[in-house]
C-alpha cells in the first residue's frame, strides 16, 4: 500500500507557499531592472494589465488541473486526457532548467549577504570579479542547492509549508521597512516618478512598444511561476473545499504587491545617488551596492536587503524542485530521499556549467549563447510559453470550461463572478497571446 499523500495543513499555509513560489528573484531582481530598461511606468502598466488578463486565469487553471488530478504535473494532465502527460512534462524538464541558473543567482545573493553582514559592502566591480571566478561561486551555489534539498526532503506540509509560512511574511515586513527608508533618501521622488509616471518619450518606434509588451507578458509568466507545473503540483496538495478563484486572487495580489514594493524600494535608492536605472541584470549587484556604500548604516541595510532576497529565492526554488520530486516519487515509486537526491545532483552539475559560463567557459557558446543564457532562453522563452499554451488547450478545449469552472467553484459551492471573462481568456485569448510572445521572442533571439 502506498503511504497517504501529503497535503497542505491549512489554506493559509497553501497561500503562503504558492505566493512564496511566485515571489522570488523575479520580483526583486528582475522586475526592477526590467522597469529600468523598459520605460519605467509604461512597463508597470503593461505588467498589471497582463497580470489580470493572463496571470489570474492561467494560475487558476493550473491549480484546477492539479486539484482535480491529485497527482504530480504529468499525471494530473494525464488524468484529463491520457495522451497529454507531455503538457506537464514540460514543467518537469523546465523546472530543472530554471534551477540551473536560479541557483547560481541564489549563490551570488548568499555571497552578498555574507559580505554585507561582515561589514564589507561589495564594490560595484566586485560583481564581475566574483561571478567570473571559478571555485567561490560554485561553493555558494552548492550550499544553496543543499538548503533546498533539505527543505524539500521534509515534505510538503512539514518542509515547504513551514518554511514558506515563516519566510514570506518576514520578507514582506523587511521589505516594507526598507521601502520606508528608501523613500526618505534625498531625491527619492525622482525614482518614484520614473516608476509611477508614464513617460512616452522613451517610445520611439513600434518596435520599442512591442518590446515593452512582450517583456511584460514574459515577466508575468515568470513572476507567477506559470507554465511549468508548479501550480499544478501545489494545487494537487489541496482539498476540494475552497474556492480556487479567491486563493488565486490572494496569490496574485501578494506577488504584484511585492513587485511594486521592490520597485519602489530599489528605484528611488538608485536615483537618490544619481545613478541610472538601466544597468540590467547587475542592477541589484552593482548599482544598488553603490547606494549602500554611500549611506549611513549601509552594511545593515545591505545585509537586510540580501537576506530578504535570499528568503524570496528559497521559497521559489523549493517549489521548482518539488515539481520534479513529486513526479519522481509518484511515477517511479522512488523514496522521497532518492527523488530529491537525483535531481539535486543534476541541478548542481548544470548550475556549475552556468556559473562557469561567466568565467572559464565564457567562450563556450551554444547557438550564440553562453550556457547560463541558454538555460534562461530554453526555460523562459521556449518551455514556459509552450507549457502555458498546451495547458490552456488541455484545460479549455479538452477538459472543457464547464468542468474547469466546477473545479474552481468546488462544484458550485463558491461564487465565481468572472466566469464569462475566464472562459473566453482560457479558450482563446491566452493561447493566442502566448503564441504571439513565443514567435516574437524566437524571432528576436534569432536577430540578436
Ligand atoms: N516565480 C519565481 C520568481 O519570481 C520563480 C519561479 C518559481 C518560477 N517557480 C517557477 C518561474 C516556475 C517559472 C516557473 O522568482
Amino acid at each position: 500500500m502506498e503511504e497517504k499523500r501529503d497535503q497542505w495543513s491549512s489554506k493559509f499555509g497553501f497561500i503562503m507557499s504558492a505566493a512564496g513560489s511566485a515571489v522570488g528573484l523575479g520580483n526583486i531582481w528582475k522586475f526592477p531592472y526590467l522597469c529600468g530598461t523598459n520605460g519605467g511606468a509604461l512597463f508597470l502598466i503593461a505588467y498589471i494589465v497582463f497580470i489580470i488578463l493572463l496571470g489570474y486565469p492561467i494560475l487558476m487553471t493550473e491549480l484546477a488541473i492539479g486539484r482535480n488530478g491529485g497527482m504530480n504535473a504529468v499525471d494530473s494532465c494525464r488524468k484529463i486526457s491520457g495522451k497529454w502527460g507531455f503538457a506537464g512534462g514540460f514543467g518537469v524538464a523546465g523546472s530543472v532548467l530554471v534551477l540551473a541558473y536560479y541557483c547560481v543567482v541564489g549563490g551570488w545573493i548568499m555571497q552578498y549577504f555574507l559580505l554585507s553582514i561582515t561589514g564589507n559592502i561589495p564594490s560595484s566591480d566586485y560583481f564581475t570579479a566574483y561571478s567570473s571566478s571559478t571555485v567561490p561561486p560554485i561553493i555558494m551555489l552548492t550550499i544553496f542547492i543543499i538548503i533546498n534539498a533539505v527543505i524539500v526532503m521534509f515534505g510538503v506540509s512539514k518542509g515547504i509549508e513551514k518554511v514558506s509560512t515563516i519566510l514570506l511574511p518576514l520578507l514582506i515586513v523587511f521589505l516594507a521597512g526598507l521601502l520606508v527608508y528608501s523613500l526618505t533618501l534625498p531625491n527619492a521622488s525622482e525614482g518614484v516618478k520614473f516608476f509611477l509616471m508614464p513617460d512616452f518619450s522613451g517610445i520611439n518606434s513600434v518596435g520599442d512598444f512591442f518590446r515593452i509588451i512582450i517583456t511584460a507578458m514574459g515577466q508575468v509568466f515568470f513572476s507567477l511561476s506559470l507554465g511549468m507545473g508548479t501550480l499544478i503540483t501545489y494545487g494537487s496538495y489541496l482539498e476540494k473545499n475552497s474556492s480556487l478563484s479567491s486563493s488565486t486572487v490572494s496569490i496574485v495580489t501578494i506577488d504584484t504587491m511585492v513587485a511594486i514594493m521592490s520597485g519602489l524600494t530599489i528605484l528611488p535608492a538608485v536615483f537618490s545617488v544619481g545613478l541610472a536605472p538601466n544597468a540590467g541584470p547587475g542592477l541589484i549587484f552593482s548599482t544598488l551596492t553603490a547606494v549602500f556604500a554611500d549611506i549611513k548604516a549601509g552594511s545593515i541595510i545591505s545585509s537586510l536587503f540580501f537576506l530578504l532576497v535570499f528568503f524570496a529565492a528559497i521559497t521559489s526554488s523549493i517549489s521548482l524542485l518539488e515539481v520534479v520530486v513529486s513526479f519522481l516519487t509518484e511515477r517511479f515509486g522512488l523514496s522521497r530521499f532518492t527523488a530529491v537526491l537525483i535531481p539535486s545532483l543534476i541541478i548542481t552539475a548544470l548550475s556549475i556549467l552556468s556559473s562557469l559560463s561567466y568565467g572559464a567557459l565564457a567562450d563556450m557558446k551554444i547557438m550564440g549563447m553562453t550556457f547560463f543564457e541558454l538555460m534562461i532562453f530554453l526555460s523562459d522563452q521556449v518551455i514556459m510559453p509552450l507549457g502555458g499554451f498546451f495547458l490552456c488547450i488541455l484545460a479549455g478545449h479538452i477538459w472543457g470550461t464547464k468542468n474547469l469552472c466546477s473545479e474552481i467553484t468546488a462544484d458550485g459551492k463558491f461564487p465565481f463572478r468572472p466566469a464569462p471573462f475566464y472562459r473566453f481568456v482560457i479558450k482563446y485569448a491566452a493561447p493566442a497571446m502566448i503564441i504571439i510572445i513565443f514567435v516574437t521572442s524566437i524571432i528576436s533571439a534569432d536577430n540578436s
